[in-house]
């Protein structure tokens, strides 16, 4: 197994004992607690966890904290692929190597699942868990909320939905992805500069995370059609059946590949050129995705 995989491995292990703590603070047995708990334990790869306590390692900050966001960032990321999957968005029957969670529990329970995760992550962000200043908690809770409605995740699935069938520029595909995937990834990389008060570095790194974001959605695109779904948990070959608009439909195989390399290229030299040896192991992760078979 390759370094970078260990190192998310421990991060994603962290993680995940942190949200079955907080999760047993206040135990429902129910079939919509179930869905809660399939949804979220599924074995997700946790990249935007990795990511956060990586953005984290250039500040030299607290890894309880880097966890407790990672975890409310995890939460938010868990609902958006539960509602990604019903009938009505992608209509996908497996994901993370299983029947997806309205497959498995009827799709008002995914719908209820999803939306109990979109509320946890704020529970996270606000509970005693959070030590620090009540300023950077005020400021997280507004930019995760900001990453998820209609500015982030929801405006961007609704675009996504609508381009379905049609030819679209590529300005209007990437600020669809930026929406749908990048803010929440943008999020991940601000939280660090939120959590050091460091207010000079956010804008920055609030950037950077939207073209790690818009990485991260181009290597799904291409993973949709050379990955192995076994590897990848999910079905593949389904965006151009969905007439998806995506970057490779707009340029091509081989000029999406060139573009993913030149955004990874991009984001390296900046985060270098601001940060030195201090962004190493953030730089790492964005080569990594390149690299990504799942
Ligand atoms: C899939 O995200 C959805 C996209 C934004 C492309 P991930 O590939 O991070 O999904 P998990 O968490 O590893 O299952
Ligand atoms: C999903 O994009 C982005 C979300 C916000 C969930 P996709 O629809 O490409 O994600 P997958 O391929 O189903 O994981
Ligand atoms: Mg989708
Ligand atoms: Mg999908
Ligand atoms: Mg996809």
């Amino acid at each position: 197994m390759l370094d970078t995989e260990k190192k998310i491995l421990k991060v994603a292990k962290d993680v995940d004992i942190f949200l079955k703590k907080f999760l047993k603070r206040k135990t429902q047995k129910s079939k919509l607690y179930e869905a809660i708990k399939y949804g979220l334990f599924s074995g997700g790869k946790k990249f935007r966890s990795y990511l956060i306590v990586n953005t984290g390692n250039i500040f030299n900050l607290n890894y309880r904290d880097l966890i407790t966001v990672a975890a409310a960032v995890e939460c938010m990321h868990s609902y958006s692929l539960i509602h990604d999957d019903l009938p009505s968005m992608d209509n996908d029957d497996f994901r993370r190597g299983k029947p997806s969670v309205h497959k498995a529990f009827g799709e008002s329970t995914a719908i209820l699942a999803g939306n109990s995760l979109l509320t946890l992550a704020f529970e996270i962000l606000t509970s005693d868990n959070m030590k620090s200043r009540s300023k950077s908690k005020s400021d997280l809770v507004y930019a995760l909320a900001s990453a998820s409605g209609y500015t982030g995740i929801a405006g961007g699935q609704f675009l996504d939905l609508r381009f379905e069938k049609m030819k679209v520029k590529k300005d209007l595909i990437i600020n669809m992805q930026n929406k749908k995937t990048g803010e929440l990834i943008s999020f991940c990389s601000e939280s660090a500069a939120i959590l050091s008060g460091k207010e000079k570095e956010r804008s920055f790194l609030k950037k950077i995370g939207l073209d790690i974001g818009l990485l991260f959605q181009v290597t799904d695109d291409l993973l949709d059609i050379f990955g192995d779904s076994k590897k990848i948990g999910k079905p593949t070959r389904r965006d151009n059946q969905k007439g998806k608009a995506t970057i490779i439909r707009n340029l091509g195989v081989n000029k999406t590949i060139e573009f993913s390399y030149e955004l990874a290229d991009g984001i390296s030299e900046r985060l270098k050129n601001r940060y030195g040896t201090r962004a190493d192991s953030l730089i790492d992760s964005v080569y990594f995705l390149l690299r990504r078979d799942h």
